[in-house]
């Protein structure tokens, strides 16, 4: 197949480089070669490149600080995004691809934990991350639109939380992982003292972007026996405190405290059921042993890696 990926010099894009085999065609566009934003740019990629199956890892994505203060970019350009591929992949006759979604797609609210995939609807998604939530929520209402009305099987993946090598880990709009794992760093540089604001009760599931990769490739080699449109992809919770404590663990640093505060969503627990049933062989690492292999690697490439 000649398989499109679109985010290919994100976070999962380019842990999904390092695993590819030379089974497919592989494209890997960043935002200079194919602007997602500008359907033109798309259109033209494609027509030199024709590619037969599309994984759509590209958004506007971010942590706490970026959802709450890019409400309107990260609406608009996640659904400018998401409707021009969708609406080329169609126009050149992509019949078969992968889309990324998100468990921010879920409500903050449900009626029950774990959250299952039946249960978008059930709630609003948490106001601090509504635009990115909202979004990705109309990215899989629209899928879920063409495979009924166009027959095509477009099949969304919906990952937690994400860490990895190559992961966004400017401290203005990083996510959790990346974030603790920069402020550890510069802390224990400076042997300074680090505050770190979370509430007691906040937890997350979190996956490597390389066991994600990994199910992305499987999902590819599965496709045609998968007949689910969504599928969570997650792990075990872990509290933030946890989190912090392994972290720490690893940077051997304890000149830190926990400073209580409510922020954001206390916890979106979702169900790995589906992901279990569909890929019964998975095996997701451990958090702890991929960050030891995480934070040595970010130390090493500290003056290359840090995205402004
Ligand atoms: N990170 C998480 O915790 C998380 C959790 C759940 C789901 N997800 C989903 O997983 C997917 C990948 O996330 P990620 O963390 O790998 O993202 P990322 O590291 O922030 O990378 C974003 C990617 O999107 C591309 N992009 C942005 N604007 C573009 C444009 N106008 N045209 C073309 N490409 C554009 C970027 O390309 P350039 O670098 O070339 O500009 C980059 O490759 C996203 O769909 C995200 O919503 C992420």
């Amino acid at each position: 197949m000649r398989i499109l990926v679109t985010g290919g010099s994100g976070t999962i894009g380019s842990n999904l480089k390092e695993i590819i085999s030379d089974k497919h065609i592989w494209f890997f566009p960043t935002s200079k070669e194919m602007n997602l934003l500008d359907e033109r740019s798309i259109e033209l990629y494609f027509i030199k490149n024709k590619p037969n199956f599309i994984i759509h890892l590209a958004a506007n994505v971010g942590g706490l600080y970026k959802n709450l203060h890019s409400k309107v970019e990260m609406f608009r350009e996640n659904i400018i995004m998401n409707e021009n591929i969708l609406n080329i992949s169609y126009k050149y006759n992509i019949k078969n691809g992968i889309f990324c979604c998100s468990t921010c797609i879920f409500p903050f609210n449900p009626p029950s934990y774990p959250m299952t995939e039946d249960m978008i609807l059930k709630g609003e998604p948490h106001p601090s991350n509504a635009s990115y939530g909202w979004a990705k929520r109309l990215l899989y209402f629209q899928i879920q639109n063409y495979n009924s009305q166009y027959g095509t099987k477009y099949i969304c993946l919906s990952p937690c939380n994400l860490y990895g090598k190559y992961d966004n880990f400017n401290l203005e709009n990083s996510h959790v992982v990346a974030a603790l794992i920069h402020k550890f760093y510069l802390a224990s540089l400076k042997n300074e003292h680090l505050e770190i604001k979370t509430s007691l009760e906040s937890k997350r599931q979190f996956i490597s972007a390389k066991d994600l990769s990994k199910i992305i490739i499987r999902t590819i080699e599965k496709f045609n026996t998968i007949h689910y449109d969504n599928i969570i992809i997650t792990d075990k919770d872990f509290l933030i405190t946890e989190l912090v404590h392994i972290i720490s663990n690893i940077f051997n640093y304890k000149n830190f405290s926990i400073i209580e505060e409510e922020i954001g969503q206390v916890k979106k627990t979702c169900s790995d059921i589906r992901m279990r049933e569909v890929f019964p062989d998975i095996q997701l690492s451990s958090l702890e042993n991929e960050l030891n292999e995480i934070i040595p690697w970010f130390i090493k490439n500290y003056n290359t890696i840090v995205r402004t």
